[in-house]
Formats: structure tokens, C-alpha cells, sequence
């Protein structure tokens, strides 16, 4: 038997769970089929522009409200929607909005967990980007409150909805590369710097302080701001849980959801010189006791690694199965391959978070937020051991804890700015 089919998978289970306190939201039951399901996208840049569009396109469902600190991306996301759409500066005001049933949160990271708990405490369903959190306490807590408020919540890891992923997962834990010890996620791509920002004043029509919220009160520049803000603390996590969290999600998805005894990362600022705060590159090794997951990223390069900039590669016994841009391809020997193709239209990411809100059931959702708590963990976990240098990091899931550092251990946690904290602690 492959190592793959003795693995034990984690499951979705509601139990345990409280009755929510009060529920605002009229999506609380299993809607009829032929019901609109009103949806809400908060943080309308670049991917949020995205999902206004996506969720707008879907029979059964209409986009009532956008939300954006900058009224320049809300006023743009707004014409995409539908002509009655509400637009709204503060996304406290629009989850008072008991018409929304769902929300998507597509706002910088710092963000996620906590509109997505507010969003549970108003009723709503969410669907929330990756990485779910900033920081693994907030993941550990957004995973109860889904529990608890018996909502649904997608992670944005949207492989997860990929036909050919679903069904060589399937191979893969059926044996077909024999038994799999290690899966090795690639993150190669080149991601220019960005200079040096000098502190102005936020544009015209930006509520900056709603910006930064939880995070420090810091002067305006433009690399702390749309999309640059990935490369510092304060606000993302770099490139792990920007896009290499897709690939860290394929292998844990391969693993089972499961957490690794231990995580050695390191990584280094070799070829940014600028106002970056995260590395370009970082090697990180999540050590279980029957294998490996290895994550590679190097930023400075515009070459593939093992034919892939963004992807994934199983390694067995009898051959390897890669997930990549091409799909997903098996290499029982290195003359042969075959490529994998799902037996059955599969629905994209959107498309099952609506279908699991309709039945007000998580068990439904291809990415429900137990697993992307996860993924997003062991990115987490990775910036940790880059940033503290501690090269063995031992994390207990149940405590929220890494138990043997409590360096490492206090960036478990980030504090909150004064008005600015979390609206649930479980
Ligand atoms: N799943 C994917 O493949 C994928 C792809 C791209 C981005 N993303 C994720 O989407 C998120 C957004 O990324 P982006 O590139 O669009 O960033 P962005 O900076 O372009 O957009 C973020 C938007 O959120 C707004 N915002 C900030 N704070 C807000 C608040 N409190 N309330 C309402 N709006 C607020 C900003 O003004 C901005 O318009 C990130 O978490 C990113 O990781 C996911």
C-alpha cells in the first residue's frame, strides 16, 4: 500500500459548535435554487477588481456592495456590478447591510481575519483570500469562529478546484508513482525591485488610517501601498504567502492537511537592495515522519526550476506527478508520461463557494478555511524561521504555540492598534 493511502485526512466537522449569538444575514438556512445570493466584495484592487467581475457573471448571484478605502478602485469596481450596487468606505457599514449574504475579502493580508471575523459575527458567509491570515493566532481563530458561526469560509487557493489537481490527487494517493516522501513546491520568477519610496501624503479620496488599521501608524509611501505592500511585515508576508502559498497548498493537499513535526527555513536578501523587507529567496523543509515537503523561491530569476516557475512536483517510488502550468503530468520513468484529465467538469472556486452557500453547508467547499488555516500556518511558519533564524521550529496546532523558541514564538502573534483589534478571540 502507498504511503499516500495509510495517510489519515483531516475532516470537516462541525462539532462542537456553539449557536451564533445573532444572526443578521438572511442566508442562514439551506435558499431555494432559484434565489439571488446577494454578495459584497471588500478591498477592490487588483484581485478584488477580479472577483467583482466573477461573482457578477454567476446565474444566481449579484454583486449589492463594494467596499474600498480608496474611492478611485471602489468607484471603478462599482461599474462592474450591478447598477444598484452600494458602495461603502468602511466595511463595518456594509456588514451591518442585512440584505448581503456572503462577502469575498480581497483586501492587503493584514486585513483578512479581521473583516472575515466580523463578517461571520454579522451572519455572513465568506470567502476570503489567501493567505487567510498575518499571522497563525489570527488563522487558529478564524478557523473557530467558521465552526462556531456554522458559516462557510473559502480560502482564495483556487487549485484546490482544478479538475486534473482533484483527480491526481487521487492517482497519486491511489499509488500511482508508488509510495510519494517527497513533494517539493517551486516558487521561481523574477519580481523586479521597487525602489526607494520617499513619506507623502495618501491620494486624494484614501482613508489612510482604515488602511493601515491593525498595523502601526506609519507615513504614507507608494511601496507601502497597492500591491507593494506584499514585500513588508507590517502587511504581507512576502512571497510565501503571496504566491507560493498555491504551490505550499498542492503539497499540503498531498500531504493530507496535515502539520509537520518540524520546519528549517532559511533565506537571505541577496539581490534586493530596496525598500523590500521580505527575501527573495527562501528555502523552507516541513519534515513529517513519513516525508517531506521542500519550498523553493528565488525572485531574481526569470528561468524555470525543474520546468516550473510556479509548481509542484511529486517525487515516488515509481515515478513523479508535477502540477504546473501545463497541467499535471506523470512520469512513471523518464521515457514515459501521461497527462491527467478529470473524468467530470469540475466548478471553479467561485462557483462551489456558492454552491456550498446555497446548501449552508462547509462540508461542500473545495477549499474550506480548516485547510487553507494549514497552508497559510506553514507559510507562516517559513517566515518565522527565516526571520528569527531559528532552524528548527517545533509548532503544536492545538496550543497555537512554537514550543521551543520564544523568540519565534512571539511572532505567533502580531499586536493591534488602538481601535483596531480583533472583534472576536474565540
Ligand atoms: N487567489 C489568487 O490567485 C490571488 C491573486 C492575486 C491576489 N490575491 C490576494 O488578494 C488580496 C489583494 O491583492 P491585490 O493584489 O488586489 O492588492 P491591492 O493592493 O491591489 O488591492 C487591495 C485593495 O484593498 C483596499 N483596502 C485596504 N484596506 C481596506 C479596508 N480596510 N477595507 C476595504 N478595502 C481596503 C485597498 O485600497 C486596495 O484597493 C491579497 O491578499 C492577495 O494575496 C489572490
Amino acid at each position: 500500500m502507498s504511503t499516500m493511502t495509510r495517510r489519515k485526512f483531516i475532516k470537516a466537522t462541525s462539532a462542537g459548535a456553539t449557536v451564533a449569538p445573532l444572526i443578521f444575514s438572511r442566508a442562514w438556512g439551506r435558499m431555494s435554487p432559484n434565489e439571488t445570493i446577494h454578495h459584497a466584495v471588500i478591498g477592490t484592487g487588483g484581485q478584488g477588481g477580479g472577483h467583482v467581475r466573477k461573482f457578477q457573471n454567476i446565474r444566481g448571484c449579484e454583486v449589492v456592495a463594494v467596499c474600498d478605502v480608496d474611492r478611485k478602485n471602489r468607484e471603478k469596481a462599482a461599474k462592474d456590478a450591478a447598477a444598484n450596487v452600494k458602495m461603502y468606505t468602511d466595511f463595518r457599514r456594509l456588514l451591518e447591510n442585512k440584505a448581503i449574504d456572503t462577502v469575498s475579502i480581497a483586501t492587503p493580508d493584514h486585513w483578512h481575519t479581521p473583516i472575515a471575523l466580523a463578517a461571520l459575527m454579522a451572519g455572513k458567509h465568506v470567502y476570503v483570500e489567501k493567505p487567510c491570515s498575518h499571522n497563525i493566532y489570527e488563522a487558529s481563530l478564524l478557523k473557530k469562529a467558521a465552526t462556531q458561526y456554522k458559516k462557510c469560509v473559502q480560502h482564495g487557493t483556487q487549485r484546490r478546484s482544478k479538475g486534473d489537481h482533484i483527480e491526481g490527487m487521487r492517482l497519486l494517493r491511489e499509488g500511482a508513482i508508488g509510495d510519494v516522501y517527497v513533494h517539493k513546491a517551486i516558487n521561481h520568477q523574477l519580481r523586479g525591485k521597487i525602489g526607494k519610496a520617499k513619506p507623502e501624503a495618501p491620494p486624494e479620496g484614501v482613508d489612510y488610517d482604515l488602511w493601515l488599521g491593525p498595523a502601526p501608524e506609519v507615513p504614507f509611501t507608494r511601496n507601502r501601498w497597492h500591491y507593494e505592500w506584499h514585500w513588508f511585515w507590517d502587511y504581507g508576508g512576502g512571497d510565501v504567502v503571496n504566491d507560493g502559498i498555491h504551490q505550499i497548498d498542492v503539497s499540503v493537499w498531498a500531504m493530507g492537511d496535515r502539520y509537520p513535526n518540524r520546519v528549517v527555513a532559511t533565506g537571505g536578501m541577496f539581490y534586493y537592495d530596496d525598500d523590500h523587507e521580505t527575501p527573495d529567496t527562501l528555502m523552507a523543509v516541513f519534515d513529517y515522519d513519513d516525508g517531506q515537503i521542500i519550498f523553493e523561491q528565488r525572485l531574481y530569476t526569470d528561468y524555470k526550476l525543474e520546468g516550473h516557475d510556479n509548481g509542484n512536483i511529486s517525487y515516488g517510488t515509481d515515478g513523479r506527478m508535477e502540477f504546473g502550468r501545463d497541467g499535471v503530468i506523470v512520469y512513471p520513468n523518464e521515457s514515459d508520461s501521461y497527462q491527467v484529465k478529470s473524468p467530470e467538469p469540475v466548478e471553479g472556486i467561485v462557483e462551489n463557494f456558492l454552491t456550498a452557500v446555497r446548501a449552508n453547508d462547509p462540508s461542500l467547499l473545495n477549499s474550506p478555511i480548516e485547510k487553507g488555516v494549514v497552508s497559510s500556518d506553514l507559510c507562516n511558519l517559513a517566515n518565522i524561521g527565516y526571520r528569527t533564524g531559528v532552524a528548527d521550529l517545533r509548532f503544536d496546532p492545538d496550543k497555537v504555540e512554537i514550543t521551543n523558541n520564544a523568540e519565534a514564538n512571539a511572532l505567533v502573534r502580531r499586536s493591534y492598534r488602538k481601535g483596531y483589534e480583533l472583534p472576536y478571540e474565540g
